[in-house]
Formats: structure tokens, sequence, C-alpha cells
């Protein structure tokens, strides 16, 4: 198939998220499995621009109709592979920002105008090269618009979709694309568009309900978030919509993979001892490096507990800064977090890890990818208390690592990691808790602990089982081709 990807983000030419690395694996799965994939997002200078890429080449003057005018953008073009090509919208007005979506803790003033162009360009961009998609592939609500564009007047008869159907993917439903409806004209859609079948959303413009309402198929990350976002507790305000998609048939839930290569703990070269199933014993040096460069005294005797995360209401962290209040005036146990994101849990990571520096390690920024790797391999266990999780990478690097999760059990948390409950040692891969309160995050963190202390056997049959399983993309690419046939009948 012609798959056309648009996403704002992608690995290695800018991340902030998962986005980001599955925008990164899974069109390199589809590729590999023969079909032509084209990527199409944003330049991004600030990131894109370290990376010295070797273009194919570059269409200049790229007209993207706006506001009533033309505006006039330009395309590089970068050939991964024979079959996956990168299309990189090129428009430095809206694009070359020190971040992609905000500053200083506030969403830019004109993302509904930047996205409706990326979203506009996009569809220019199939017509203007002539890619002919089977399927155009939109992410997010950044990429949703693309699929109201498909079905609306200004593209359905272009003989470029001619063939095509669309697919969006929710990574995640938190954010949606919400503008005063006053932004309407800007997109080129009519005022048709503007009703609760499509766009309208309590009075306002809504991108990703426009794209859930249009696309030919829709999915989630994980099959647990697909049921969730079904429920009022999960949708935020968009149950209705999936409820009439899912209705209809048109709604899947397919889990994430992970990229196998690069987090690999017997090659990985970011680490300085690889290891493996068979022998493990790398695992202590990562440990031990990750001890001395983030200052913690090095030992074996302490349970060590790790996160990576953005610092949003979503991750749950709020509560975890709770926990270790606790943990850290009563328990001897040693904790690391890499985190950046809101500034009052920023100051409180802070505040506790200056009170215990011997203790807790708080690295506030965006870790580089060595750093992520070590703490990966470094850790005894790794802590998600997500309000919900679409899907979560981090749980599956951290298996991948023999870093056993500890998580709640939501969304893609609760289809990855199996909990230990005393009698499936054989299969178990992490330690689950249910309700978000600080007293059974610290249970369950003891709770790890002990098994690790006093249980060592359980505790290395854990690991073991964490690092056998199987989340490479090959396992899910298949059901993306399902989608995608389905989304053509
Ligand atoms: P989300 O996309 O909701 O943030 P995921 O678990 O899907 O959650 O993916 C998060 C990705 O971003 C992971 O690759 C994680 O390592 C990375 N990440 C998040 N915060 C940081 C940080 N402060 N430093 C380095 N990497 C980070
Ligand atoms: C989102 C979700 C995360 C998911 C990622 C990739 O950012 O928050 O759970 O893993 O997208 O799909």
């Amino acid at each position: 198939m012609n798959i056309f990807w648009v996403t704002s983000e992608a690995v290695p030419f800018a991340k902030t998220g998962g986005l980001a690395d599955v925008s990164g694996a899974l069109p390199d799965a589809l590729a590999a499995r023969g079909h032509n994939v084209s990527i199409f997002m944003p330049w991004y200078p600030q990131q894109a621009g370290r990376l010295d890429l070797k273009f194919s080449g570059k269409l200049e003057l790229f007209g993207v109709p706006s506001g009533g005018g033309t505006e006039w953008a330009a395309i590089r073009i970068f050939k991964a592979k024979k079959n996956l090509t990168v299309y990189f919208l090129e428009f430095n007005k809206y694009f070359d920002r020190p971040r992609l979506y905000d500053w200083g803790g506030r969403e830019y003033d004109d993302n509904a105008e930047r996205f409706i162009f990326f979203a506009r360009a996009a569809m220019e961009a199939a017509d203007r090269l002539n890619l002919k998609p089977d399927i155009l592939h939109a992410n997010d609500w950044h990429a949703a618009l693309c699929c109201v564009y498909l079905k609306s007047g200004l593209y359905a008869g272009r003989e470029t979709f001619r063939n095509c159907r669309s697919v969006l993917t929710i990574h995640n439903i938190g954010y949606q694309g919400i503008f005063p409806k006053e932004k309407l004209p800007c997109t080129g859609l009519g005022w048709e568009y503007f009703n609760y079948t499509c766009l309208e959303y309590y009075d306002s413009l809504n991108f990703l309900k426009g794209g859930i309402m249009t696309a030919d198929m829709v999915n989630a990350v994980s099959p647990s978030y697909a049921g969730e976002i079904l429920s009022s507790e999960y949708s935020f305000g968009l149950e209705a919509s999936l409820r009439s998609r899912a209705g209809q048939g048109r709604l899947r839930g397919i889990l994430n993979g992970i990229d196998t290569t690069s987090w690999n703990p017997s090659k990985d070269h970011l680490l300085p001892a690889t290891y493996s199933v068979k022998n493990i014993s790398g695992k202590d040096i990562c440990r031990a490096e990750l001890q001395k460069e983030f200052g913690l005294p090095v030992r074996n005797d302490a349970p060590l507990f790790g996160v990576i995360s953005r610092l949003a209401w979503q991750k749950g962290l709020d509560v975890y800064a709770a926990a270790l209040e606790e943990l850290l005036a009563t328990d001897d146990f040693q904790f690391i977090l890499f985190g950046s994101g809101e500034k009052y849990l920023e100051d409180w990571f802070q505040y506790l890890a200056d009170r215990h520096p011997r203790k807790f390690a708080f690295y506030r920024g965006y870790a580089s990818d060595r750093q992520s790797h070590l703490l990966e391999a470094g850790c005894d266990f790794f802590v998600m208390p997500s309000r919900y999780e679409p899907c979560g990478l981090n749980q599956m690097y951290s298996m991948r690592y023999g870093t056993l999760p500890v998580v709640r059990h939501t969304g893609g948390l609760a289809d990855t990691v199996e909990n230990y409950n005393c009698r499936n040692g054989e299969t178990a891969t992490g330690f689950v808790f249910w309700d978000l309160y600080p007293r059974a995050l610290v249970n369950t963190m003891r709770w790890a602990a002990s098994v690790r202390a006093e249980s060592p056997d359980v505790f290395r049959a854990m690991r073991r089982n964490a690092m056998k399983s199987d989340f490479s993309w090959d396992r899910t690419a298949s059901d993306y081709e399902r989608l995608y046939r389905d989304a053509h009948s």
C-alpha cells in the first residue's frame, strides 16, 4: 500500500513524547513489510536542524492556501530508505520556534493557524507530489483535520486521493486542538462543517473531534484505552462521538510496539555494559554508573526506583511526590527522576531532592538518549502512576531492560504489565495498583522492594519474564494492515 503518514513529531527529527517514538518506529516496520511509506511532518529547525541530514531534494515555492490567499512554503525531501521517505514542511513563520507547541508554560497563540496550515499543506503536498495514497494516516489533533479535508469538496474529487481512505490514531485524547469558532474560515471549509457531527464542540472548533467523526477508521493505542475513552471518565468530553463510531464498528485499539533495535540491552552502545537474559551481570555496572553520575551512593542493597516523564497531570506524579515524602522519611530506598513540565511539580521534586540528596536524584529537564537508556538499565523498578495512559512506552522499555514496572492499572499499562500476586512468579512482569492515592503507591512500592529483598528467586524470574516479553512492532504491524484494509471496506 501507499501510506501517507501525517504527524507533528517523529524520532529522530523532533520529539516531545511517545507520539514521536511511534512515528519513528511504526512507519519503519510497515516499510519493512513492503509498503511504501511517506511521512509528512513540520521542519523544526531547533531539533531536526541539528541532525545534518542529507536531503535528496527540495521543493521550493510550494503554495498552501491560507486565510483567503496563498502562503509559500518549501518541502525538504529525505529518503530514509528505499520505500520510506520523509517530507518536511518548511515554513519558518510557524515552525521555527524554541519549542514545538508552547513556551513559558503557555501554548502558542497561533496554534490553530499553525496546524490548520500543516494539515492543509499535507493535503496539497500529497497532490503536488502525486503520492496517490491508499491510506492517509493522521496522528493526534495536529493532523486530524486531514481526515475532514479528505471527505470535503476541497480534496475528495482530486485524482491523487481517488483510492484514499483515512485512519486517525488517537495517542492522547487529553489534547484535542480546541479553538474559537472564528478560526473556521482559516481552514477553507464552509460553515456546514461546523455542526455536532463534525467540527463543532460546545460552540468551539475541535480538530480531533472532526477527525474522529470523518476518518474511515479510528484507533487508540491500546485495547484498554479504546474501551476507556467510551466513558466520560476518560474521554475528555468526546465519549458520544466515540460511541457513535464504535457503534459503526469503526473504532479499534491496537497496542503500540517499541523499537527493539535501539532499545536492546544486549547491543546498547549507550550503556557502559551490555547484558541479556542469559547474563544479566552488566546491569549492575549500569546501576553503579547511574548512581555515580547522579550523585547517589553506589550500593546494591537498597532498591532503586526510576521515573522518566513529562511532569503533567496525566502522569499522576503529584501522587508520586506525596508518596516520596513518606518513603524518603522512613525507608532505605533510592530514587531517581528525569522530568520537566509543570512548575509546581519541578519545584516539589527539587525540594525533596535537596532535602534527601543521598536518596533522591532529580534531573530537571529533558534527558539525553544516553541518560535515558542508563536509567532504564540501572534501576530495579520503573514507576508509572498515571491517571490515564493511552499506551505508555517506558514500561515496555523497562521490561526489555529487566527493570520491573510499578504501574497503575489503566490503559496500555494494564495491557502490558502482569501483576505479581504470589502465585504467578513464572509469568508476572511487574507490580500493579488500582487506586491513585499516595497510600496505595507507597504500599505497592514497598511490596515490590520486599519481593526484591526477600524473594530473590521470584525477583530474578520476573526479570526474565519481563526481558523475554515481545513488544516488537512486528507483532502489531499486521493489526495496522488489517485496520487499513477495513478502512477500505
Ligand atoms: P507520553 O507520550 O505521554 O509522554 P510515553 O510513555 O508514550 O508517554 O512516551 C514518553 C517518551 O518521552 C519516552 O520515550 C520517554 O522516555 C520520553 N521522555 C519523557 N520525558 C522525558 C525527559 N524528561 N527526558 C527524556 N525523555 C523523556
Ligand atoms: C501519547 C500517550 C502515551 C502513548 C504515546 C504514543 O503521548 O500519552 O501513553 O504511549 O502517545 O502512542
